[in-house]
C-alpha cells in the first residue's frame, strides 16, 4: 500500500462492516503466549501491524495456521524464549506487549526495540516501573532491554501516573503469572483492554474490575488455549463516520458496539449530524452544513486520540463546516504532524503547544504525505470531500490499521484506489 488515490467529491452512502480491533488484536495475540497452548482467534483484522504480530510469533517458534473461514489458529507451545528480530519489533508499537507475555511465560524477556507511529517520545517508564514491583530486574544487553524475574514474579499494589493503556496491558499479562493478588490502580479503561481481560479470563484467568480503572488479578491460575472473537474496532467505526460527515453522506457502520462510541457519536450529533444507534450498528446522516466545535482527547470515555486527526479534518472543510473548531490534544502532545499536510490542501490550522484551531478553508487538489495510521486518515476524509484529484503517498502507514480499505470505501461510494 503505497498510495492513495482519491477522486472526491462523491457522496458516501450505504454500509461498512467494521472489522476486529487492532489495538485489541495485538495485546491479544502476544498474551496467547502465556497459555503455551494453542488458541483460535476469530475476527483477526489482517492489517499489517497484525501480520506483523504473527511474524514476531513465528520467530519466537509459534505456529500458525489461517483456517478457511477467517480463524487464524496459534500453537504456541513451541514459543522460545529467545529475542525476535528487531527489524519485525522495530516495526511495530505492539512488540512491547513481549515484556509482559514473555515476562509472564519465562521469567525472562529481551527486547531489540519497538516502533509504532511517531509522535515524539513514547516513554515505558510506567511498564517498567510495574514490572520492577512484580519484582523483575533490569539489564541491557548490547543495547536490548532485558527484564528477570530470577525468583519468580511476585503480586503487587501498582498505581500508574496515567492510564496508559500498554502499561495496563502489559502488567495485566505478567500478573497472572505472578503468586498473589496484584492490583493495577488508575488503570485504562479503554474496550480493548477490557477485551484483553476477557481474553486472559477466557484461558483461565482471573481478573476483576475489568472495564474500570482498578483492575486486581488473582495471579498464578494455570492458563490454557481457548477460543477468542476479536472485538469490534470502534476506531475504524468512527472513521467512516467521519467520512460520511465530510462529504454530507448517509452511512450505516454494522458489527460494532455502539457505547464505545458514546462520545464521538455525542459530538457529532452535537456538530448536527443525525445518529441512530442500533444494537451492533451505527447510522449517521450527515447535515449539509456542520457546526465545528471544541473537542478535547483522553482515556477512555472521553474522547479517543485516535480519532482526534479524523474530526480535526472535519473542521477544515470549508463547504460543510461553519465556525472555528479547536482540538486539545491531551494524550500525544505532539499528534500534529498531520497539520502541515492539510495546509497544503488550503486547511488553515494554528497550534499552540496541545492546542490547535482549526477554520473551515476552501480545501483544494494536493499530493499530500501521510505522516502516520490516523493522521494519513485524516488526509483522506478531507480528499473525499475535495471536488478533483488528491494523492497521499507514504500510505503503508494507513495500512497498519484500515482492513479492506479500497473495497470498503469503493462499496459506499467513493472513487478511492489504492496502490501498491
Ligand atoms: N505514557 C508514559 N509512560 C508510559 C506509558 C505511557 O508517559 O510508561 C504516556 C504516553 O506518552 C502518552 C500516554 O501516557 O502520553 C498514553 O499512552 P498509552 O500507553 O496509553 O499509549 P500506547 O499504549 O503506547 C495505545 C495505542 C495507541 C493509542 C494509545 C492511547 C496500541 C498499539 N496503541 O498506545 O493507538 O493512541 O494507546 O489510547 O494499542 C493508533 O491506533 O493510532 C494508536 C496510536
Amino acid at each position: 500500500m503505497n498510495k492513495i488515490v482519491v477522486n472526491g467529491g462523491n457522496k458516501l452512502v450505504g454500509e461498512v462492516e467494521i472489522g476486529g480491533s487492532k489495538n485489541a488484536a495485538l495485546p491479544i495475540l502476544f498474551a496467547g503466549i502465556l497459555t503455551g497452548e494453542v488458541c483460535i482467534f476469530s475476527s483477526l483484522p489482517r492489517v499489517s501491524d497484525v501480520l506483523l504480530t504473527l511474524e514476531i510469533l513465528r520467530a519466537l517458534g509459534a505456529r500458525i495456521r489461517f483456517v478457511e473461514g477467517g480463524d487464524v489458529v496459534v500453537d504456541y507451545a513451541t514459543v522460545r524464549p529467545a529475542i525476535p528480530p528487531i527489524a519485525l519489533t522495530g516495526a511495530i508499537r505492539g512488540s512491547v506487549y513481549l515484556l509482559g507475555a514473555m515476562l509472564g511465560r519465562f521469567g525472562r524477556a529481551c527486547l531489540g526495540g519497538v516502533g509504532g507511529c511517531d509522535f515524539g517520545s513514547r516513554p515505558i517508564d510506567q511498564h517498567l516501573l510495574g514490572f520492577a514491583a512484580m519484582g523483575a530486574a533490569e539489564d541491557a544487553d548490547n543495547g536490548t532491554l532485558c527484564l528477570t524475574a530470577a525468583k519468580g514474579l511476585c503480586a503487587a499494589d501498582i498505581v500508574l501516573k496515567m492510564p496508559s493503556v500498554g502499561a495496563t496491558a502489559n502488567l495485566l499479562m505478567a500478573a497472572t503469572a505472578a503468586e498473589g493478588k496484584t492490583v493495577i490502580r488508575n488503570a485504562a479503561a479503554e474496550p480493548h483492554v477490557a477485551a484483553l481481560c476477557d481474553f486472559l479470563t477466557a484461558a483461565g484467568a482471573k481478573i476483576a474490575g475489568q472495564g474500570t480503572d482498578v483492575l486486581t488479578v488473582f495471579g498464578k491460575k494455570p492458563l490454557h488455549g481457548c477460543r477468542f472473537a476479536i472485538i469490534p474496532d470502534m476506531i475504524e467505526a468512527g472513521t467512516y463516520l467521519a467520512a460520511a460527515m465530510a462529504t454530507g453522506g448517509r452511512v450505516t457502520v454494522k458489527n460494532v458496539v455502539p457505547t464505545h462510541l458514546d462520545a464521538p457519536l455525542a459530538l457529532l450529533r452535537e456538530m448536527g449530524a443525525t445518529v441512530t444507534v442500533g444494537k451492533t450498528y451505527v447510522t449517521l446522516r450527515a447535515p449539509a452544513h456542520y457546526r465545528a466545535l471544541t473537542v478535547e482527547t483522553g482515556p477512555y470515555p472521553a474522547f479517543p486520540t485516535d480519532l482526534h486527526p479524523q474530526l480535526a479534518a472535519l473542521f477544515t472543510i470549508g463547504r460543510r463546516a461553519t465556525g472555528t473548531g479547536r482540538v486539545v490534544e491531551r494524550v500525544w502532545r505532539e499528534r500534529f504532524r498531520y497539520t502541515e499536510e492539510l495546509a497544503k490542501m488550503g486547511a488553515e490550522v494554528k497550534i499552540d503547544g496541545e492546542c490547535a484551531e482549526f477554520l473551515p478553508s476552501r480545501l483544494l487538489p494536493a499530493t499530500v504525505r501521510s505522516p502516520d495510521l490516523r493522521g494519513g486518515i485524516a488526509l483522506l476524509i478531507a480528499a473525499l470531500s475535495i471536488k478533483g484529484r488528491c494523492e497521499i503517498t507514504n500510505a503503508a502507514t494507513v495500512g497498519r490499521g484500515y482492513e479492506h480499505l479500497e473495497t470498503k470505501l469503493r462499496g459506499i461510494g467513493a472513487d478511492v484506489r489504492v496502490l501498491g
